[in-house]
């Protein structure tokens, strides 16, 4: 269950923060909104209610259960941070599954992974929406030519991936045409990988689903993803032209990375609905309770006050541990590592909050599939709202496309 606390944001000066009746100012527009992101036509939100591809899944799942050592990932972007954030917050810290996720071309890490894993003994995945990447085209010409065992997730109708999948007969998963790259971590491309290292997919999908009812809720009050919009909104409109997102877990480090990706290429638009230039963009900056404390909270506490600092608790890690008594350290006597990392947590949000930097803290019970879920939809929705808030689409990126292209154009 995650819940919004923004009390810390009427605390501070005004001008760096939002009164209560600055919160609740933008509701009115919330039916609006609703109806201006249903006119997108985007699938994020709807494609949690389709049970074939979680059949799909989890068939395939089961028919190759036990055959392979290793999985390799050949995904950049949308088609692997999903992946990345939910391999880092469902499994062990230490003792990972044999899930590897190629999201670079660097050489080293092509040849490397060959030294971990055993060709004959491992299924890869290669995952592209439009199946046209460079990346993942060269990663896979490259495997094809030594391995044999491939599965591709990829865009239903066009693409080089679909082209070679229906030549040469290859299983695919379908990526729905209506859900952009990094929406789609609750399609096959974050689904697939999951239930082969034994996640209870269903649980991430009905933890979605009842984040989903609240993004389409048209009471703004009952709707989180909406009210995280509003404030991003509103305070970009006051210089917070930076959001620094710092979840306190360590498995949660790596949806930092997933938010990063998705703020940055939603919102950082040149155009507006109208076609005007606008340049409009928020800059995603990931941090790491409590290891980041000691490396950027003395630039957010005391440097240019541009930045929103987004927290992310969590309630209960899966673990708690008593710190023994040492007599020399009188102040962690009785304290469990739990009640020291939220206690910190409150002294950074406390000393913040004194330094009239604006922040507010997202809480979640705990981190399973069903709360991971939750926090993909909640980040998807309010990303949403806040292109609407900013007047641009949040679905495309025209950059990216650009910058594709001009590759190919060079190579
Ligand atoms: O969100 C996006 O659309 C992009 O970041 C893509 O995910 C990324 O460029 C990879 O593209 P593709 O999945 O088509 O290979």
């Amino acid at each position: 269950m995650i819940t919004l606390n923004t009390k810390k944001l009427t605390e501070i000066n005004p001008s760096h923060g939002l009164s209560n009746e600055e919160l609740a100012s933008n509701n009115h527009l919330i039916e609006d909104y609703l109806e201006k992101i249903h006119q997108r036509e985007q699938g994020f939100y709807k494609i949690i209610d389709d049970q074939d591809p979680i059949e799909k899944i989890e068939k395939f799942a089961q028919e190759v259960e036990g055959k392979y050592q290793d999985i390799v990932v050949l995904g950049i972007g949308g088609s692997s941070l999903g992946t990345i954030c939910l391999q880092q917050s469902l499994t062990h810290l230490y003792k990972k599954p044999n899930l590897h996720v190629l999201d670079n071309i660097d050489p080293i890490m092509i040849k490397e992974i060959q030294d971990v894993i055993d060709l004959e003994k491992t299924l890869f995945i290669v995952v592209s929406k439009s199946g046209n990447t460079p990346e993942i085209l060269s990663q896979y010409s490259y495997f094809r030519e030594i391995a044999k065992n491939f599965v591709f997730i990829t865009g239903p109708k066009t693409g080089i991936l679909r082209e070679i999948a229906e030549k040469e007969g290859i299983p695919t998963f379908d990526i729905p045409v209506n859900v952009g790259g990094r929406f789609s971590v609750l399609t096959p491309v974050g689904l697939l990988p999951a239930a082969l290292i034994g996640m209870d997919i269903k649980k991430l999908i009905e933890g979605a689903q009842s984040m989903r009812d609240q993004f389409l809720d048209k009471n703004a009050e009952k709707n989180l993803p909406f009210q995280v919009a509003n404030v991003q909104f509103q305070l970009s409109q006051k210089g917070k032209i930076m959001n620094v997102l710092i979840p306190y877990a360590q498995k949660l480090i790596r949806l930092a990375d997933w938010y990063r990706q998705l703020l940055a290429e939603s919102i950082g638009k040149r155009l507006n609905n109208q076609n005007e230039e606008i340049f409009s963009g928020i800059t995603p900056i990931n941090a790491l309770g409590v290891t980041d404390q000691h490396s950027q909270s003395q630039l957010y506490n005391e440097g240019p006050n541009d930045k929103l600092l987004m927290f992310l608790h969590v309630d209960d890690f899966g673990a708690d541990i008593e710190i023994p008594d040492t007599p020399e350290v009188e102040y962690l006597k009785n304290v469990t590592f739990k009640k020291l990392i939220h206690t910190e947590m409150q002294g950074t949000i406390q000393s913040l909050t004194q330094n009239h930097r604006p922040n507010f803290t997202i809480k979640t019970d705990k981190v399973c599939e069903f709360t991971l879920g939750e926090l993909f939809m909640l980040f998807e929705g309010a990303t949403a709202f806040l292109g609407e808030f900013l007047n641009i689409n949040a679905f495309d990126q025209p950059g990216v496309e650009l910058s594709k292209n001009l590759t190919k154009e060079m190579l």
